[in-house]
């Protein structure tokens, strides 16, 4: 591979110079000082409109076997590094949605590559354990090296799971049996309970519900997919809960220009959440907790103030809910601050907070009071993946040592405001330009012209993901630097130009 490579940074040196003299590029963007991450490519590099013919015989012979109908390419992950994705036909793009937004420090970090070398770590890999009841002997070590270093605000508690959902689902979980606790005091559960539970009947099984926001997206295992109101695709004949869905603000943007509107918008939200409250309390369904993520992702980038999350998070305190932000998607940094609730200043920002994508590991930190009670209550047969978390301190020390927090911070400014300057050249295209660090999105004037978009950006070599109704969001890696959005941005004004 480092051969192939270095053959290639001559070819490539080329081409970069055909896509800086490319129409369109200096309306946006002046050509960025290259900062270069030290194992990326130059740029893209398209042999093929995507999918390839390569890609299209993998997805018949997939097809026979499952349904590809999310497949978008097959990939070369051996070819793939830094800030780009290699697929299965040779091309090579800028990669800014990284695998639904999971992939901390691009493709193929050397780091990682040194770490996976290493003897001494061959058998956190070929020895998966179940961690519940058999934990390697470096597991608090490691654990405290990793997780808790970053631990939000008021959190010393952490538990490992696999995914996002099921970080989510046992979440959920922890706080129905904190509240059940709560509520029965010193006594232990009655007899009628222990049976009831078996047979899922109260009171066993109790009528207990968690608020969660429309817009909102949790996952899609049973108990998430309450709480998830994103899309039809995800629900349509699954069976749910009656649990109460509040409205989430609809932002008008940039949210400084709007903070009147914002605040009555928000202000409404507000006021919906406590007479669901109050509501479900009176019809034997209290709350036992809420659920939010800190900028909603998958339903279309929604934002809220600093102001909106501080009331809710009272709110959650008056009732006695317990308060869980989801930050799968935007923890890890992408946001300029390790975790999205960071931006909020709380002393006390949440109960719970759940993890996974960036992080490597899927989990949940906790305060002490929602530690399940007894063994097994929360549990299953693997609990995480101690080599993930082997994965996530290295990826740690590198976002420390290279300062990637600023970096983002840096690179999702000249995002932004790059995202502007597109937006006030094509109004009747663009609009709605939002963003906190790297995690920026816009709206696109309809959703076919959206989906439009997104195949032909692909096809210049940059490869995005829409999320919402018609949104674009933006989801590179934290190696992301303000070149790669120069380039992006050329790319992107080229295209737009096309559709003037
Ligand atoms: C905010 C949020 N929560 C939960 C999930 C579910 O995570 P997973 O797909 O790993 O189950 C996602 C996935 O996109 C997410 O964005």
């Amino acid at each position: 591979m480092a051969t192939s490579l270095i053959s290639r940074q001559l070819a490539l040196s080329l081409q970069k110079n055909l896509w800086l003299s490319a129409p369109g590029c200096r309306h946006v963007s002046k050509a960025a000082a290259k900062t270069q991450v030290e194992f990326d490519y130059d740029g893209p590099s398209m042999k093929t409109t995507v999918p390839g013919p390569r890609s299209q015989e993998l997805a018949k012979q997939l097809g026979d076997i499952q349904n590809v109908g999310a497949v978008h390419f097959f990939c070369n992950y051996e070819e793939s590094r830094g800030n780009y994705l290699v697929d299965a036909d040779g091309n090579r793009m800028l990669d800014l949605y990284t695998q639904i937004s999971s992939i901390p420090i691009g493709y193929n970090h050397p780091a990682l590559h040194k770490l996976m070398s290493n003897p001494n770590n061959l058998t956190t890999f070929v020895n998966r354990p179940a961690l519940g009841i058999l934990p390697p002997d470096n597991f608090p070590d490691k654990i405290t090296e990793s997780l808790l270093s970053v631990a939000p605000i008021g959190m010393t508690r952490v538990q490992t799971m696999a995914c996002g959902s099921c970080s989510n689902e046992n979440a959920f979980k922890a706080m129905f049996i904190w509240y059940r606790n709560k509520e029965r005091g010193v006594s232990g559960p009655s007899d009628e309970e222990l049976t009831s539970c078996m047979i899922n009947q109260a009171p066993g099984c109790p009528d207990l519900s968690i608020l969660s926001f429309m817009g909102g997206f949790h996952g899609r295992t049973l108990g998430c997919l309450a709480t998830t109101h994103s899309k039809i695709i995800h629900k349509l004949d699954v069976p749910s809960f009656d649990w109460p869905i509040a409205p989430f603000p609809k932002l008008q943007y940039p949210l400084e220009e709007f903070t009147r509107e914002n605040a009555q918008e928000e202000a409404r939200c507000l006021e919906e959440v406590e007479d669901l409250i109050v509501k479900w309390r009176q019809k034997g369904k209290p709350v036992a907790g809420i659920v939010i993520e800190p900028i909603q992702a998958e339903g279309g980038d929604n934002h809220a103030s600093v102001d909106f999350f501080s009331k809710l998070r009272n709110i959650a305190r008056k009732h006695g809910c317990a308060f869980h932000v989801d930050e799968v998607q935007t923890g890890g940094g992408c946001t300029g601050k390790f975790w999205a609730h960071e931006h909020w200043g709380m002393d006390d920002p949440a109960d719970i907070v759940s993890f996974s994508k960036k992080l490597l590991t899927g989990g949940y930190f906790h305060k002490d009071a929602l530690q399940a009670d007894k063994a097994y209550r929360i549990f299953n047969t693997w609990m995480g993946d101690p080599s993930k978390n082997l994965f996530l301190a290295e990826v740690l020390n590198v976002i420390r040592r290279e300062n990637l927090l600023e970096e983002v911070t840096r690179s999702g400014k000249a995002l932004l405001n790059g995202l502007y300057e597109l937006q006030a050249q094509y109004p009747g295209l663009l609009s709605r330009a939002r963003g906190q660090g790297t995690f920026c999105a816009i709206d696109i004037c309809d959703d076919k012209t959206r989906d439009r978009l997104l195949l032909q950006a692909r096809d210049k070599g940059v490869f995005l993901g829409g999320c919402g109704d018609r949104s674009i969001r933006f989801r590179p890696a934290l190696i992301f630097k303000e070149y790669h959005v120069h380039l992006f941005l050329n790319i992107f004004n080229d295209l737009l130009a096309q559709h003037k």
